[in-house]
């Protein structure tokens, strides 16, 4: 219904979508083992201010992907380009938020948040950095905790910490790797909804992973399955983009508004039937 895949067609079988994004990503493949890749294959792409989530059963290579598009990791085929460019190597382009925040225990936020401002922008002048820092800090509602230091916050604050730092250095994109797996539900509701609004505000363009169907279907323009490698009577199938699935709920949704919307019920069993009778073909 919302796919430009049909539903059903092996990710190896099926014609790679055309790449025309600001993101592309084209026919990218990773093999530890040789002859068993772990995906192949995997082409998508994404426009500029457009928040596309990845979905599937662990092991599947989500993590590999974000790597590879953040350039902390190589492929074994394939290219990344990025506003024209391939990816190769890491670069102050883009924002990436792990699940474990990576804050600098030393520093407190404001220099935890600076030290990635000045490495962006290393003529600025103390005070424009300040300034700067401070803006981002009140985005993500901390100004009151900015000369704290990590040990002094709770997991939620340190992850809006790296969040707002991620966005300080206002990158042409934004990659998440889970960034609230580690959250209890009411935090991580708080602090999705407020990614929300930055991400609205500032037209960022986002990737991120998740394994939460609910946190897909609020936050992202597009879902896209994943599934797993498998071994087949045919013999052994990469993973790879499994389908593409078009979000229709209207962009001005909220968290506790998702289920009141027409199409999220159907949405949310469409996904969740991948991921338990499609996600990994036995
Ligand atoms: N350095 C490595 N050497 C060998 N296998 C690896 C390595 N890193 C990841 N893998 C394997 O690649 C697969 C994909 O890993 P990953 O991208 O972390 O998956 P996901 O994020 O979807 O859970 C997993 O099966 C994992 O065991
Ligand atoms: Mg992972």
């Amino acid at each position: 219904m919302w796919s430009d895949v049909a539903p059903g067609t092996s990710p190896t079988t099926r014609k790679a979508p055309p790449v025309t994004g600001f993101l592309r990503i084209e026919q990218l493949g990773k093999a530890y083992v040789p002859a068993r890749p772990v995906f192949a294959d995997v082409s998508f792409a994404l426009d500029k201010g457009e928040f596309v989530c990845i979905i599937g059963h662990s092991g599947c290579g989500k993590t590999t992907i974000l790597n590879v598009l953040a350039g902390l990791d190589t492929a074994t085929a394939g290219h990344v380009i990025m506003d024209g460019r391939e990816v190769a190597g890491p670069s102050l382009d883009r924002g990436v938020v792990f699940q474990g925040h990576a804050l600098m225990p030393w520093f407190t936020v404001r220099q935890n948040i600076a030290f990635a401002v000045k490495s962006r922008w290393p003529e600025w002048k103390r005070a424009q950095v300040n300034a700067h820092v401070e803006k981002f800090v009140a985005l993500v509602g901390l100004s009151h905790a900015i000369d704290k230091k990590p040990s002094e916050l709770s997991g939620g604050m340190k992850q809006r910490v790296g969040i707002a730092r991620a966005f300080s250095i206002q990158p042409k994109m934004l990659l998440l790797d889970e960034p609230f797996g580690a959250l209890d539900a009411l935090t991580r509701g708080t602090i999705q909804d407020e990614l929300m609004a930055i991400v609205r505000q500032t037209q960022q363009t986002v990737f991120m992973i998740t394994h939460d169907v609910d946190e897909a279907i609020l936050l992202a323009d597009r879902i896209l399955l994943m599934s797993n490698g498998s071994d087949t009577p045919q013999g052994y199938v990469p993973g790879g983009i499994a389908e593409v699935v078009v979000n229709p709920l209207p962009r001005e949704r909220t968290r506790t508004s998702l289920h009141h919307l027409d199409g999220y019920y159907a949405l949310r069993n469409h996904i969740v039937d991948f991921l338990v009778s499609r996600a990994k073909a036995h």
